[in-house]
């Protein structure tokens, strides 16, 4: 029986990771050791010197008070150059704010550009917040299917199949969650050019900028386009790169009417980022990235080795990621088939079924828009990654395997 919830409230839905999570979490509770290809976020600690960073702001009064809703001065100041050096793009520290995370930001960026009957486009496969901001601002995504023949990537084509006259925003990753897709500067550029024509918003989230592989170069949208810069929000952060998921800091950066608007919003929903967290991404921003290419190294090698397996199992077609942390998988010729004299209706079951069977949690292609494909992070250390994959294998690959048992 209702007991009176908004139609927001009803509109969205949790994260359709969390049953995998929660299934994951009863299993391991019962004694089971389950590989977790699930998690979103790197293995790594933060670094050293980000955390003492951190320790000394909490003993220091100044950081016990309301701050600017906006940022500390000195990280907008540190996010404007860094986005510089990385980029060539001049920013004014006026122009970022600092938000809980990238996750507010995009939907910040939704709150302050869509209208209620507004549409924003989203390549599928998405990162699952996406439709889920959109449908918080009150506006309606727009899928745009992509092919994994084709690296999931979106065209100028296929986007202007799915325009309409209440197109407001198209949202942009490079790399890309879930499929770890780079585009190249190229296909960017023609993309934030079609934008740039049609007068529409992009939604640029940058927050894997720096995990590239193979020599790709992720250009950002605005640097690669400059004609869409005064119709682009650019998300950033600290999560992914300094391996600071859980501090929460992340921003956004663009034209200073829309910023100043998020600014606004962020002021009433929730103040300032703690002020902690943020002397913690100072520290980080102000190092620089040292000892990054070791990180990235263990990422590639974590990467290759899980491409080469996947690669290698009947009826699944595994596209090579540029960046990010994740393999994203097809396995439609799979769910035709029988495991162990089971068969899929979904991916979800699938999924199901491996993490019971095999004791390997990934994320079924459901969650983000993709049924018939799979999610596999390789952001875990390279034993759990071995057991995972070679267990994963098997179970593919008809084969019992007993579920391991660490009592
Ligand atoms: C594409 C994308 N954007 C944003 C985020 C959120 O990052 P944050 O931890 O800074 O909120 C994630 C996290 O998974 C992501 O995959």
């Amino acid at each position: 029986m209702s007991i009176g919830l908004s139609d927001r409230a009803g509109a969205v839905t949790g994260s359709a990771t969390m049953a995998v999570s929660a299934r994951a979490r009863e299993l391991r509770a019962a004694g089971y050791r389950v590989v977790g290809f699930g998690a979103g976020e790197p293995d790594f600690p933060t670094p050293d010197h980000i955390v003492a960073a951190a320790q000394r702001a909490c003993a220091d009064p100044v950081n016990h008070r309301y701050t600017s809703a906006a940022g500390l001065p000195e990280l907008r100041h540190l996010i404007a150059q860094t986005v510089l050096a990385d980029t060539g793009l001049a920013v004014a520290a006026s122009d970022v704010l600092v938000a809980n995370g990238a996750k507010q930001a995009v939907y910040l960026a939704c709150m302050v550009l869509l209208n209620p009957g507004d549409e924003a486009l989203v390549p599928a496969p998405y990162w699952t917040t996406y439709p889920e901001a959109v449908r918080l601002a009150g506006a309606t995504p727009v899928a745009v299917d992509t092919d994994p023949g084709q690296d999931y990537k979106v065209t100028p084509d296929r986007l202007d199949a799915h325009v309409t006259p209440r197109t407001k925003v198209l949202f942009f990753g490079s790399p890309a969650n879930p499929t770890g897709t780079v585009y190249t500067p190229e296909e960017t550029r023609a993309i934030g050019e079609w934008a740039a024509r049609r007068g529409i918003w992009v939604i640029s989230d940058e927050i894997y900028q720096h995990l590239v592989y193979d020599g790709a170069v992720a250009v950002s949208m605005p640097v690669a386009a400059p004609a869409v810069r005064d119709r682009c929000l650019v998300i950033g952060g600290v999560s992914k790169t300094y391996a600071m998921t859980g501090w929460r800091v992340g921003w956004l950066y663009g034209p200073a009417e829309a910023v100043r608007a998020a600014v606004n919003l962020q002021s009433h929903m929730s103040s300032n980022v703690s002020n902690v967290a943020q002397a913690a991404a100072i520290a980080a921003l102000r190092a620089g990235r040292p000892g990054f290419d070791d990180v990235l190294a263990a990422y590639d090698r974590r990467r290759r080795l899980m491409l080469h397996v996947l690669q290698g199992i009947r009826g699944v077609d595994c596209p090579t990621p540029g960046g990010a942390f994740y393999c994203f998988p097809s396995v439609r010729r799979l769910l035709t088939r029988t495991i162990n004299g089971r068969g899929f209706a979904s991916t979800a079951e699938l999924a199901a079924f491996i993490l019971d069977e095999a004791g390997v949690a990934l994320l079924p292609g459901e969650a983000f828009g993709a049924p018939g494909c799979l999610r596999l992070s390789y952001a875990l250390d390279d034993q759990s990654l071995q057991t995972g994959l070679e267990h994963l294998q098997r179970l593919l690959s008809s084969q019992d395997i007993p579920r391991a048992h660490v009592h």
